[in-house]
């Protein structure tokens, strides 16, 4: 990202317009992993969604290390949606040893794999469908941009119980706007959330909204405790 806030593919895009290309209406989740690996190419994806304007992975690795902050070195951790790893980097600085990461851009899940910071590299789609990983195998799980149009559907959560263990953390950093916004969480995803609270599975631990979270857009951070 350069000072003057354009892309750095052309140099004249906004980087907020590149952003916003990946989360179109109607965008298919075949077009979203397209669009991610073709932004992850040398860098640019990191340069557009530089600190200064995408907080999502300092924000997530904060609210991780303060829930495990007396146990920080034995937490095993699935970075879901993990990109090129920009969220693993902010654990690794936290002492977090022990990263995998669930990423179904390949063009992402590369540059991920050059960091070397996780162990376990799944190149997979959070969605309805079961993944390649055995039941309460973390610590926690956490989301750091990964909602979105066309990105993980509220399908996902069952997921992500079942391979999150009793007590463990499930951290969901994702752009406000998109609950109201995205047709596949309008009235659908908190209401979802809801029911998996009074079902048993998880107990909601917080709701906070947090400004500036992408560009001048909201974030909201929620955090759940596997029952
Ligand atoms: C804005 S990027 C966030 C990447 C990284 N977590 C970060 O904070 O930089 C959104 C990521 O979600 C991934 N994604 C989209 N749909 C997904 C799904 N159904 N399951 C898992 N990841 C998905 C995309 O491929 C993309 O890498």
């Amino acid at each position: 990202m350069t000072s003057t806030n354009t892309c750095s593919f052309c140099n004249y895009t906004p980087a907020r317009t590149v952003n916003a290309g990946a989360h179109r209406v109607g965008i298919s989740t075949d077009e979203v992993v397209e669009y991610y690996s073709k932004w992850s190419h040398d860098g640019k994806y990191e340069q557009d969604l530089c600190p200064e304007w995408y907080k999502g992975p300092s924000i997530a690795a904060d609210v991780v290390a303060e829930y495990f902050r007396h146990n920080v070195s034995h937490v095993n951790i699935l970075d879901v949606a993990a990109g090129t790893g920009l969220l693993g980097e902010q654990l690794q600085d936290r002492r977090f040893k022990h990263l995998d990461a669930l990423e179904p851009a390949a063009g992402m899940l590369e540059q991920a794999r050059k960091k070397n910071i996780y162990t376990n590299l799944y190149c997979e789609f959070l969605d309805g469908n079961r993944l390649p990983i055995d039941d309460d195998m973390y610590d926690c799980c956490v989301i750091s941009g990964g909602m979105g149009e066309g990105h993980i559907p509220c399908d996902g959560l069952h997921e992500l119980i079942r391979i999150t263990e009793q007590g463990g953390l499930i951290c969901i950093v994702m752009c406000e706007d998109y609950l109201y916004d995205v047709t596949e969480y309008r009235g659908r995803l908190e209401k979802l959330m809801q029911k998996l609270e009074d079902d048993g599975k998880w107990k909601k631990l917080s709701r906070d909204v947090v400004r500036q979270y992408c560009f001048n857009h909201n974030g909201v951070i929620f955090n759940f405790k596997i029952c």
